[in-house]
């Protein structure tokens, strides 16, 4: 499996990777344990700070770790990686450690205590910013506080849902930047 050489990267820019709606995994840890869960359902909400909003389901074991420990990391997986985007989505932490399982390393992180995952293209620590949506909804509100984005490819191959079980892997890119209006970039 592939692994990347990455540098501290600019927080506000973090919207980069994540506004696509990619697909991620979400690392978590909570009492000597950690845990990965697949996530589609997240959208970016602030420049600066970076505000990043997810749905995560209370029935997933994830739930209580994260509702917890206030913290997560979001890793962003590149296509080399759909067995295990799958895979993680079809277990449960309740049963197994899915670090072994799918053969990911956990990466001590610099701002939180959830594990960063090693494989992954981006990985972006979150403290939680906002509980608010929690009960009622399920959505966490996360601060994101440090940010790890490989330097090269500057386009990665990112894992787009398009439910029912189908994909979409990122492809041909096209800049605009000329065109638009400075504060939209
Ligand atoms: C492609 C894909 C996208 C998913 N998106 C979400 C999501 O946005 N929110 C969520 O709560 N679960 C989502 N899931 C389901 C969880 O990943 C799944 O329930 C997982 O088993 C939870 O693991 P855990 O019990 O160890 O926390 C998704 C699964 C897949 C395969």
């Amino acid at each position: 499996m592939k692994t990347y050489h990455k540098k501290a990267f600019s927080l506000s820019k973090s919207r980069r990777f994540l506004e696509p709606g990619p697909i991620v995994l979400v690392s978590s840890a909570w009492k000597k344990e950690s845990n990965i869960m697949t996530m589609g359902w997240h959208m970016m909400m602030q420049f600066s700070p970076a505000l990043f909003g997810c749905y995560i389901w209370d029935g997933n074991h994830s739930f209580e770790m994260i509702r917890r420990s206030k913290e997560c990391v979001i890793n962003v997986p590149t296509a080399d990686l759909i067995d295990q985007v799958v895979s993680i989505g079809n277990t449960s932490g309740r049963d197994v450690d899915k670090f072994k399982r799918f053969k990911l390393t956990p990466v001590l992180g610099s701002e939180v205590n959830a594990p960063l995952i090693e494989e992954c293209y981006a990985n972006f620590e979150c403290r939680l910013a906002d509980s608010k949506l929690i009960s009622k909804y399920g959505v966490f509100i996360w601060k994101v506080v440090k940010a790890h984005v490989a330097t090269s490819p500057k386009y990665p191959e990112t894992l787009h849902y398009r439910g029912d079980g189908v994909f979409m892997l990122a492809g041909r890119t096209i800049n605009l930047r000329k065109k638009f209006k400075r504060k939209n970039l």
